[in-house]
This record gives C-alpha cells, structure tokens and sequence, in this order.
C-alpha cells in the first residue's frame, strides 16, 4: 500500500504513531469526562482528518500491515461523554469519501466533513465561542501548519491545541553548512509562512570560536533544539500561560525525531489551564 494513496486506509508510521494516538485518545477521554458538567457544546475539530483507518507495520512482522484507528475514529469512539459535533477536514477526496464511509456507521452523532485547505478552513472558522469548547489536533504529513493559522486559533479561547510540529521535514530545509540566502527560495517561503516570519534565519550565524558548526566559520546550529526553541518561544509569545512546557518529541525506529508534540490549552482563564495543563502533562509524562 502506498503512504499517500487515498483509497483504503493510510499507511504510514510506527511506533510513534501509535504513540500520538495513544496520547490524543487519553487527552479526548479526559477532556470530555472533565467538562461533561460544564455548560459548553463539545467539539472535536481534526484538521489533517485523514481516513480514520491508519496501517502500520505489524509489531511481530513488518510484512503484515496492521489496522488501527486513526485520530477521527478515536475522537467518534470517546464514550463517557461523546462530543457534541466532530469536524473533519481533508483536502485528499478520496479520504474524504472515506470519512464518509465511518460517518455513516455513526449515524448518532453529528459529524461535518469538509474537504478543504486545513489553514483556509481554520482561518475563516467562526463559531459563537461562548457556547463552545474542544480540541483541536493538527497532524499534518510536513510543514502545512502555517503560523498565521495558529495564530487564530490562538484567539477563539476555545479550542485545546495538539500540534504536531515537523522537526524533521524542517531540518532537511535547513542545510548546515550554508548561508540561510543559499537555501531554496522555496524551501525559505514556506519556513517563512511556518514561522509567521524569518525567525528561523537565528539558526544561522558566524561561530564565536570558529568551532560551532565545524570546519565552518558560517552554518546552521546542528541538531534541532534551537529551531524548537524558536518556535517554542513563539508559542509561548501567542499563549502565554496556556502553552504547555513540556513536549513530546516523536522518533522513527532510527531514533530520528520527525515531530514534536506541542500542546496549547484554549481558553485562558486559570480555571481552564491549570486542570487542561496537568491532564495534559500527566498523559505526557506517564505514556
Ligand atoms: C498525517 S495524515 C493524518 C492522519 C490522521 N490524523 C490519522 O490519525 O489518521 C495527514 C492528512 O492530512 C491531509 N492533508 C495534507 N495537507 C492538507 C491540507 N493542507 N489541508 C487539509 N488536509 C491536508 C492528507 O491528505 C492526510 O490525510
């Protein structure tokens, strides 16, 4: 099965994509058992929604592709208390008629499907924010997530955020061993759009001793602390209190990071970070 064929399930992944599931599956039955009594309609919102299937390879044999559920069929399974209204949204058509499919097999419950751009989508989302609460998961395949989206999400107060931030797809943009003007123009854009700006051009820089970036007296910091750094520091400009610290850094079998999962809580009066943090951060620590 091809990674990006749209027929079927998805397959991609390993480990850690059980792992990101696994962490919004604990996040989704918490949320919504902590706010069952609270007067908010419960929505889940999944951005990158995917087909609801994902196949990995088989933990005894990597030949034999094993089906599990993926984040939209998690987040229509949540059973102590089910959200009020889940919004999938997939440019893929395909996918989509997919999604169409589970929806069908879920016919209580209040599912939209929207096939379109994530960001446009997010970007354009108004919903009467005194009636709602929920999560939103962004889990797209590289660098989708534009900072502008996030920035908007920022300001509904609504919505708890799992981002999935692409260390990996970002590194390989990133040489080490050239000025950050030498980078494709291309690749420079879209970090542009993904960092809402040329903070990423910090990486770049002289080596105080000549010794930082080896043989080299220019390059890029190595490894990818700095430009998570960078990004975190930006979420932490837009949140404030309600970025969480601790994050989850997601490694494929050679140990690689490919993702950092990043958590923002949506609404910022300190009754609704504090519990959304340690719920969050217990999940984070103890999976
Ligand atoms: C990593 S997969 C999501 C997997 C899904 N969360 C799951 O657990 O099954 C990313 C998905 O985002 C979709 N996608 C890629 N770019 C997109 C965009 N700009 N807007 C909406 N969907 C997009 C892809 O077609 C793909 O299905």
């Amino acid at each position: 099965m091809n990674a990006r064929n749209g027929t079927e399930s998805q397959a991609f992944g390993g480990a850690w994509t059980r792992e990101k599931l696994s962490i919004l599956q604990r996040y989704l039955d918490a949320y919504t058992t902590a706010l069952k009594n609270q007067p908010f309609s419960l929505m889940y919102v999944d951005a990158f929604a995917g087909t609801g299937r994902v196949a990995l390879p088989g933990k005894d044999r990597e030949d034999l592709r094993e089906l599990i559920r993926g984040s939209a069929a998690i987040a229509l399974n949540i059973q102590d208390k089910r959200f009020d209204r889940l919004i999938f949204v997939e440019q893929d058509s395909d996918r989509c008629s997919e999604l169409e499919g589970l929806k069908g097999t879920h016919s209580g419950q209040r599912v939209e499907i929207i096939r379109s751009d994530a960001n446009q989508f997010l970007k354009s989302l108004q919903e009467d924010w005194r009636e709602w609460r929920g999560v939103l998961f962004l889990d797209p395949f590289a660098t989708e997530v534009e900072w502008e989206t996030v920035r908007r999400i920022s300001e509904f107060k609504a919505l708890d955020t799992w981002i999935l931030f692409p260390v990996g797809a970002i590194q390989r943009m990133l040489p080490t061993r050239r000025l950050p003007d030498e980078i494709d123009p291309a690749w420079a854009q879209r970090l542009t759009t993904v960092f809402g700006g040329d903070s990423w051009r910090e990486l770049y820089g002289r080596s105080p001793q000549g010794t930082l970036f080896g043989d080299e007296e220019f390059g890029r910091e190595p490894g990818s602390d700095g430009l998570l750094r960078i990004y975190k520091a930006q979420l932490a400009n837009l949140f404030g209190s309600r970025l969480l610290e601790v994050s989850r850094p997601l490694r494929n079998s050679r140990n690689s990071v490919l993702f950092e999962l990043l958590f923002c809580v949506g609404n910022d009066s300190p009754k609704a970070i504090g519990p959304a943090k340690r719920i969050a951060k217990h999940i984070l620590d103890h999976l």
